[in-house]
């Protein structure tokens, strides 16, 4: 995939592109055990995170890759869930969002943690070509620490695509000569 080179506007602040969703498990979003499916409470954090994306770049977004997600807490038909998700970083064409999740017990009012991911969304023009997304300003101490970290994901994430790529490539050389 080609990238445009437009010049991208003015850095943005972190503040202008977080963003909330909420949700109501219903029985269609559950398994047999009335439990919220993963795959379900996924779809809904790639939403939320590509809210952000989308307002930071103010253009359209795909999803590049979602980190390793740890379920922490069951959450049950009839739970509401509040999702919040922040740009920690733009790079090029790609941004780094974080997201969290809690689920909301409606009798006592008390918030869990549910889950927590890091997503990379890439921008896309109309015809799906890569463009260029403003840089993000960190304001606050917090800010500040998740802009340094995501650098530090991203060399992972870099180093670990470098690595499935190399596996594949064995993996499909041994294929061959079994064949
Ligand atoms: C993501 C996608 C646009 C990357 O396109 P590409 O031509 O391979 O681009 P490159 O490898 O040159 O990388 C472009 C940018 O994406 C980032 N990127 C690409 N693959 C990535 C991955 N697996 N994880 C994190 N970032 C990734 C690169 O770091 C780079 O960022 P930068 O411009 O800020 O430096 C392309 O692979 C794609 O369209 N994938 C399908 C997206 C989709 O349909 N998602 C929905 C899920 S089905």
């Amino acid at each position: 995939m080609s990238s445009t080179e437009s010049i991208p506007t003015m850095a943005r602040s972190v503040a202008e592109s977080q963003s909330e969703m909420n949700e109501i498990v219903l029985p269609n979003d559950a398994n047999v055990l009335g439990n919220l499916l993963g795959g379900r409470l996924m779809h809904f954090i790639d939403l939320v995170g590509a809210m952000a994306a989308y307002r930071h770049s103010r253009t359209h977004v795909v999803t590049a890759a979602m980190d390793h997600i740890d379920f922490i807490q069951p959450v049950h038909v009839g739970d509401l869930l509040t999702l919040k998700s922040s740009v920690n970083r733009a790079f090029s064409t790609s941004m780094e969002v974080g997201v969290k999740v809690w689920v909301e017990n409606t009798q006592t009012q008390v918030m869990l943690h549910v889950a927590s991911a890091y997503l990379v969304f890439v921008a896309v023009d109309q015809n799906g070509r890569r463009v260029r997304v403003p840089e993000l300003k960190p304001v606050t101490a917090h800010e500040e620490r998740r802009w340094h970290d995501a650098l530090l994901r991203r060399e992972h994430r870099e180093s670990e695509h470098a690595r499935r790529k190399a596996a594949r490539k064995v993996s499909a050389a041994a294929d061959q000569a079994g064949s």
